[in-house]
């Protein structure tokens, strides 16, 4: 007999791709994050935790490495937004030059296998200080959770594909939940959370929608030809840019660099020309801004490339090509407009032949610093 079957070709329940398999695993792994934790009040439960964890912090420092490193800055931008003080390390920095931390300081690792060198660094640096520690980790019983003084976890399930995908949006809706139960208690008296609430419900619903659209493969072959591609968003939509411009490189092995869209200006557009794409993440907010910036680079000749909500005059008008995603709060378009830049790496990767799922020089976790 003869075997015409892989177990690997079994687990990719049909699609080429673990990566690709991932990126459509999105609304069931949402839903894992959110569900237990979303009462139907839209009141947030963390049975991990409880709020006499936070007792007397006034401070919040994240730490991570590559895609889980975006999804902090994005979970800082949260916190920064309801006045709780929040920013955000780049593990292999912190863990040889740790920011000044004390009793009062709280640092969240991001890292879905839990077993980054730099990050697991990070935390025995800060358990050498008085401040607390939390991981937000994916892999139950991985290094992080060992070392941390307490363990949240995102529920995406097994991610194989080195590029990470799900785990950035389960790391954001985590962390999302995570804003607005501190809020009552580290945030600001006038904050609100009830738009990103009933947004965060809407969360799995949304992403479906966008998997449903096929836009992302056509713009990707107006990508292929490019000496390089340039991802701008502000607010949430920067992490989301820097993200996109990770993952483009990562799997394509073509040159993507992300920018903060206002920091355009100050350098890098001396880097565009009529053949460069620009890649920009509106998200519903300070758009108008946005905007001018696509203008400056449109007005160089580059292609310009919009993604963002369906219901947006301005970022249409500027841009060539416009990929439009369902509405919902500002504070989480940006988990949306994300998804469709994961599948447009992935068609350009694919229209390159590349090894999607195992793409050179890259490991899934990297366990040296
Ligand atoms: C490696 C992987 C990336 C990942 C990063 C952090 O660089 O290739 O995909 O984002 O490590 O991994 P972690 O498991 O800590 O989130």
């Amino acid at each position: 007999t003869t075997i015409t079957w892989s177990t690997e070709a079994a687990e990719k329940q049909g699609y080429d791709h673990y990566m690709l398999k991932e990126i459509h695993e999105q609304p069931d792994a949402l839903a894992s994050a959110i569900k237990p934790r979303l009462t139907s009040e839209n009141a947030v439960v963390f049975e991990e935790l409880d709020q006499s964890f936070f007792a007397n912090i006034d401070r919040i420092e994240f730490v991570a490495c590559g895609t889980s490193y975006h999804a902090a800055l994005y979970g800082c931008q949260l916190l920064n937004a309801r006045g709780i003080p929040a920013h955000v390390h780049r593990a292999g920095e912190f863990s040889s030059y740790p920011a000044a931390i004390d009793e009062r300081t709280l640092v969240v690792a991001i890292t879905q296998s839990g077993e980054t060198a730099d990050t697991i660094e990070s935390i025995h640096r800060v358990n050498e200080t008085d401040a607390r520690s939390l991981a937000v980790t994916n892999v139950v019983g991985s290094s992080i959770e060992r070392i941390a003084d307490k363990t949240v976890y995102i529920h995406a399930g097994p991610e194989i594909g080195v590029a990470a995908t799900k785990t950035f949006s389960s790391q954001v809706a985590t962390l999302s939940l995570l804003a607005a139960y501190l809020t009552p208690t580290l945030g600001s008296k006038t904050a609100s959370n009830s738009a990103l609430l009933s947004s965060i419900a809407e969360l799995p619903t949304a992403v479906d929608t966008v998997l449903s659209t096929a836009d992302s493969e056509y713009v990707a072959q107006t990508l292929v030809n490019r000496p390089n591609r340039f991802f701008i968003g502000r607010g949430v939509g920067y992490p989301v840019a820097l993200e996109g411009a990770l993952k483009f490189k990562e799997i394509t092995y073509e040159h993507a660099e992300g920018f903060a869209a206002g920091q355009l200006k100050h350098g890098p557009l001396a880097l565009i020309t009529p053949e460069s794409a620009v890649l920009v993440v509106f998200t519903g907010d300070h758009d108008e801004k946005t905007v001018s910036n696509a203008h400056e680079v449109r007005s160089r000749g580059a292609t310009v490339i919009g993604i963002g909500p369906d219901q947006a005059d301005g970022p249409r008008r500027v841009c060539d090509e416009y990929i439009g995603v369902p509405s919902l709060t500002p504070e989480l378009s940006g988990v949306l407009t994300n998804v469709q830049l994961q599948l447009i790496a992935y068609h350009c990767a694919s229209a390159l032949g590349r090894s999607i799922d195992r793409p050179r020089n890259l490991a899934k976790s990297v366990t040296v610093e």
